[in-house]
């Protein structure tokens, strides 16, 4: 029996996106295993994501050679290596109810005989493989997001890389501020989960960090700044994330677009909060948004060992008919959970457990 795998990549991209893709396509057409399955596969990418499998004409050659790339251990070989998607990403939503384009999609899923669907993705992209699911259609997910939000897995692709580029970015501005005994307020990304924010300032030891969970107080920052006032430490560094919101106010957005899953794009809050505190304060600030540079460059080794781990269990989970599920990383173990519990909420930090609401840091007890 033969059978075609399709993998996309949906959403914003990351680094590890790529790995992923290659192993799925090396562990499908393994010449080992290949042998001792009663199946063999078929590995085809799909360009864009979603996008690519409503857009491409199923009857027209020339269409299916811009939508879709066939995939082999050859042409996969380097990838782990190279950060973004070689198969390109987009935020297209099938099922937006405002221009519903599933049965299209379906349709063509059929016309090319796709047999699997392997998304990988962040919520929005595990919600259309869930329906898609529903619909009756084979799918397996991968969880990617640099915001580390997913339900239902303690690692998502992209996140430790983001994370270490935090960290290298503070680690430079560190000597700039120092020179001039500036206050430095870095914004990260993360949507509405402060996980790259609070992980990133930790690594980076930000001396203040400031997460969506919980509301901040721009007095207690100022008061905070202050109490350094005098020491030996010249400089601050605030990290703060872009869904970080003043008590009592609403978060700070780019602009009023919405995107096709209803996301509005956050970002600005740290240009507030260096000029609340150059005002309050009267010390020199200034702001950095290290916006699209945390999903930039090569993967981390971590992202590459996750990538690798997830690619094979997707395989794994066809074989063995686990289908609408996502692979998962559940207390340092790969397992798989159902796409159902990946969707329609988001993973945020847990302040009590993990947050020093006087300091706006990280705790100082663990245990
Ligand atoms: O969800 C991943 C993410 O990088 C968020 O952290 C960020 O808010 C958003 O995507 C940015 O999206 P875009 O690439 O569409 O600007």
């Amino acid at each position: 029996m033969s059978m075609k795998i399709a993998i996309l990549t949906g959403g914003g991209d990351c680094p590890g996106l790529n790995g992923a893709i290659k192993w799925v396509t090396k562990s499908a057409l393994d010449s080992q295993l290949v042998k001792k399955r009663s199946v063999e596969f078929e590995v085809i990418g799909i360009m864009e994501g979603w996008k690519g499998l409503i857009e491409v004409d199923p009857d027209d050659p020339e269409s299916r050679a811009r939508h879709l790339k066939y995939l082999d251990e050859e042409v996969v070989r380097t990838w782990d290596r190279y950060g973004g998607t070689n198969i390109g990403a987009s935020r297209t939503n099938p099922f937006n109810p405002k221009n519903d384009r599933s049965e299209r999609m379906v349709e063509n899923i059929k016309k090319l005989g796709i047999d699997i669907i392997v998304a990988i993705g962040g919520e929005d992209t595990m919600g259309v493989a869930y329906k898609l699911h529903r619909l009756g259609i084979k799918t397996v997910g991968i969880p990617k997001t640099i915001d580390n939000d997913l339900v239902g897995t303690d690692y998502s692709l992209g996140f430790d890389t983001a994370v270490n580029i935090i960290m290298e970015e503070v680690d430079r501005l560190r000597t700039t501020a120092g020179s001039h005994g500036r206050i430095f307020v870095v914004e990260t990304m993360g949507r509405h989960a402060g996980w790259l924010a609070l992980h990133g300032g930790e690594c980076s030891g930000a001396y203040i960090i400031l997460i969506p969970e919980y509301p901040f107080d721009m007095n207690r920052v100022c008061e905070l700044l202050r109490e350094r006032e005098g020491r030996e430490i010249q400089y601050s560094i605030v990290v703060v994330s872009e869904g970080a919101k003043p008590k009592g106010r609403e978060g700070i957005y780019k602009d009023e677009k919405v995107d096709d899953f209803g996301h509005r794009s956050l970002g600005g809050i740290a240009r507030y909060v260096a000029e609340e505190i150059e005002k309050e304060t009267g010390f020199e600030s200034r702001y950095v948004i290290l916006s699209h540079l945390q999903r930039g460059g090569t993967p981390s080794s971590r992202d590459r060992l996750m990538a690798r781990w997830y690619g094979i269990s997707a395989v794994d989970m066809i074989l063995n008919e686990d289908f609408g599920r996502m692979a998962s990383l559940l207390h340092g173990e790969i397992t798989s959970v159902p796409l159902k519990e990946a969707i329609d909420r988001m993973k945020p930090v847990d302040v009590d457990k993990y947050y020093d609401t006087e300091r706006y840091n990280g705790r100082r007890t663990i245990l």
